[in-house]
């Protein structure tokens, strides 16, 4: 499931600080939100993951495949790509993604570290040709 060591380290950075109270109830998803997003190139990727009973635990996104988080929190590791996180309401930590490529295709990962558990929820993403080319034959 740890895609590599140093994922492993970011995670028990980032959870230290938790309590014996805080492993009395788990946080969790809403179960609900899509989990297959379909989009053109150049459109904007909107992926929800709302998560309850969060606590002082901390929200990463993580792109299938990848070593080091997309976000944590509201911070965003990646300086050159309008990646960021919509968190409007208390559960709300969406994955925001400024005019999706093609080679943004793929699962993307909403996971809440606690001591004794990894909750992780998956959202793919398909990012299909532009649509503009069509437009243009016309
Ligand atoms: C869960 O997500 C769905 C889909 O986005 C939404 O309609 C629903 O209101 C959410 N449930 C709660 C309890 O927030
Ligand atoms: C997800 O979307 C793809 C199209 O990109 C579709 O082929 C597939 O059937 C969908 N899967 C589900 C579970 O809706
Ligand atoms: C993804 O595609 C875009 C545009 O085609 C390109 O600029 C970028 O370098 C690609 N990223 C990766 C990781 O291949």
């Amino acid at each position: 499931m740890f895609r590599g060591i140093k994922f492993v380290l970011v995670i028990t950075l980032i959870t230290v600080g938790e309590t014996a109270e805080d492993r009395a109830a788990l946080p969790s998803f809403n179960e609900s939100t899509p989990q297959n997003v379909t989009l053109y190139q150049g459109e904007t990727a909107r992926l929800l993951c709302h998560v309850y009973n969060l606590q002082n635990k901390k929200v990463t996104w993580q792109k299938k495949g990848q070593h080091y988080p997309l976000t944590v929190s509201t911070f965003s590791f990646l300086s050159d790509r309008s990646i960021r996180i919509e968190h409007d309401e208390d559960s709300e930590w969406n994955l925001i993604i400024e005019k999706v490529q093609r080679n943004d295709t793929g699962i993307y990962q909403c996971k809440v570290a606690t001591k004794t558990a990894l909750l992780v929820r998956e959202v793919h993403l398909t990012v299909k040709g532009e649509i503009c080319l069509i437009l243009l034959d016309l």
